[in-house]
């Protein structure tokens, strides 16, 4: 039985200084609140409280304390709203949000119609959405789109969708205006993980994806295996089923890049737990007897 792990699974850059940033705060300050969760991880949220840092959903209940900005960014009008009622920021907004961000906000003073790919009910796209001042068109799938014709169109994207997603928008919008403006801001993170993903998924028999249910990029590497062979997403190792394993000879491993390498580590130390073939000593992924990086 070969157990896998897909190569850059786990936190990616923008997720791993957040929570450094948050650690640090919370050295600093004995009182100490996110707006929002500040990474799409329930339980990487639920341990941070247990480190004292709290998680609030409106600007009402933060009472004055330190506020730490999650990793996917806020709406441009809570920023300010926080900015006016002088609340300390600690922002820990990816710096490829925050760009993606001015993205936005430049394509829409320069007159650009602006397009974005992506979830429209998603924190990121709602915060980049905030960055315009005028009426802006959020699409998952071309087939979304308006029928009109535009003078300029400028597009961008949510960090964590797919190149060829980007690339149907792209081709389904030359027809549709004059002049066409792409940024790509498809974060290299998601771009890597997705391929080291599929090639990974291509020669197991078993995919699983760990990581939050709430994470978007999570359900994407969910939905490109689910595409390519059996494929479970779970948040946790309690999820794994034993029956799943029966005549599977590779099993893959992917995880998310909100998904802490503490939660990978015990996902394979359940996994070998059903197999009981598996001898866990390790600590740390990288540690993991057995366990496989794909090259
Ligand atoms: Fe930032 Fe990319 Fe991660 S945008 S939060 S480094 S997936």
């Amino acid at each position: 039985m070969n157990v896998r792990l897909a190569k850059n699974s786990g936190f990616c850059f923008g997720v791993k200084r957040a929570i450094n940033i948050a650690l640090e705060a919370a050295e600093k300050y004995d009182d100490i609140v996110t707006l929002g969760p500040i990474i799409h991880n329930p339980q990487m949220v639920k341990n941070l409280k247990e480190q004292g840092i709290r998680n609030v959903m409106k600007i009402s209940e933060i009472n004055k304390r330190p506020t730490i900005i999650r990793s996917h960014g806020i709406k441009k009008d809570v920023f300010e709203k926080l900015k006016t009622e002088h609340i300390e920021i600690i922002n820990a907004t990816c710096p490829y949000v925050s760009k993606t961000q001015q993205y936005a906000e430049q394509l829409c003073n320069e007159g650009y119609q602006l397009v974005i790919l992506g979830d429209k009910d998603h924190p990121e796209v709602n915060a980049l959405q905030s960055y315009s001042n005028k009426k802006v068109i959020i699409v998952s799938d071309p087939k979304e789109l308006p029928g009109n014709h535009f003078n300029k169109i400028g597009v961008i994207s949510q960090t964590t969708r797919t190149i060829e997603d980007l690339k149907d928008l792209v081709s389904s919008l030359i027809p549709k205006c004059r002049e066409l403006k792409v940024m790509n801001t498809i974060c290299n993170a998601t771009s890597v993980r997705q391929s080291a993903t599929i090639k990974l998924a291509k020669e197991s028999d078993l995919m699983i994806v760990i990581g939050g249910k709430n994470s978007s990029n999570t359900k994407m590497l969910a939905r490109i295996c689910s595409k390519i062979i059996e494929t479970h997403h779970i948040e946790v190792a309690e999820e794994i089923g034993k029956e799943w394993f029966n005549n599977k000879c590779d099993i893959g491993l992917t995880a998310g890049a909100s998904t802490p390498d503490w939660i990978i580590v015990e996902v394979y130390n359940k996994i070998s737990e059903c197999l009981g073939d598996i001898i866990m000593k390790a600590s740390s992924i990288a540690d993991i007897p057995g366990f496989k990086e794909k090259k």
